[in-house]
């Protein structure tokens, strides 16, 4: 089953807990949390503390992206917080400090994530492939939702997929930024298996109908359904 990660950088953040249940409705997997510093990226969104409060609002497992300086420092305030998994930046840290904290974070329990930037190459990832539970592919530049795919880094996703088949690794393979339901076939045929998706979930109408469609045509494309040519899809 492909997964829907819909990510409430795009919700209404006087009405999280509203919309996360919204998305729950229609069928969403887990919710994309974005934790930006305005250091690591331009952008500030939200800490632990609001990621607390979360927690006591949906069941859903909590998709973390951190997208901060010095992540290791805040890990454990996430784990406490209630993420259940925990994804890094790995131009954010030095191997040693990158392997501890993805130590940490399965010690505790929780899945472990690394992501990178497009223009960071899959090899930097490879000396912790076998660690991961979860890699998640940038697709636009991280700071900000609402950007247009990066047509490029698709190519990541499939050599994560190939690496993935050829090694026995088992971690997951998202991406993230610029997906909407014309394209996001393309990235599950390309090898993703968890779609995060902002803009093309939140700025609807309705939200669960959205997240239903979203979920149909993923599992379509996981199918191999045919699509007419020009559907978009
Ligand atoms: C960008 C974030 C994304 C963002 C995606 O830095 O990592 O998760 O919310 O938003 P859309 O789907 O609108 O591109
Ligand atoms: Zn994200």
């Amino acid at each position: 089953m492909i997964k829907l990660s819909p990510s409430i950088l795009s919700a209404d953040y006087a009405h999280l807990g509203r919309d996360m249940e919204l998305a729950r409705q229609g069928g969403a997997d887990y919710i994309h949390l974005d934790v930006m510093d305005g250091r690591f990226v331009p952008n500030i969104t939200i800490g632990a503390p609001v990621v607390q409060s979360l927690r006591k609002a949906t069941q859903l497992p909590l998709d973390v992206h951190l997208m901060i300086k010095d992540p290791d420092r805040y890990i454990g305030a996430f784990m406490d917080a209630g993420a259940d998994i925990i994804t890094l930046h790995v131009e954010a840290l030095g191997r040693q400090r990158l392997e501890n904290a993805i130590k940490a974070i399965r010690a505790a329990g929780k899945k472990a994530g690394l992501t990178l930037r497009p223009s960071t190459p899959v090899k930097s990832l490879v000396p912790y492939l076998s660690m991961l539970d979860l890699v998640l592919v940038m697709t636009v530049e991280p700071g900000f939702g609402g950007q247009k795919l990066i047509p490029e880094t698709l190519q990541k996703i499939s050599l994560l997929r190939s690496l993935c088949e050829d090694h026995g690794y088992t971690y997951e393979i998202e991406a993230d930024g610029g997906i909407n339901m014309e394209n996001a076939a393309t990235l599950v045929r390309a090898g993703a298996n968890v779609i995060v998706a902002g803009s093309a979930v939140f700025e609807n109408e309705d939200v669960p109908a959205a997240v239903r469609e979203f979920k149909r045509l993923l599992s379509d494309a996981e199918g191999g359904a045919p699509t007419e040519p020009g559907s978009g899809a």
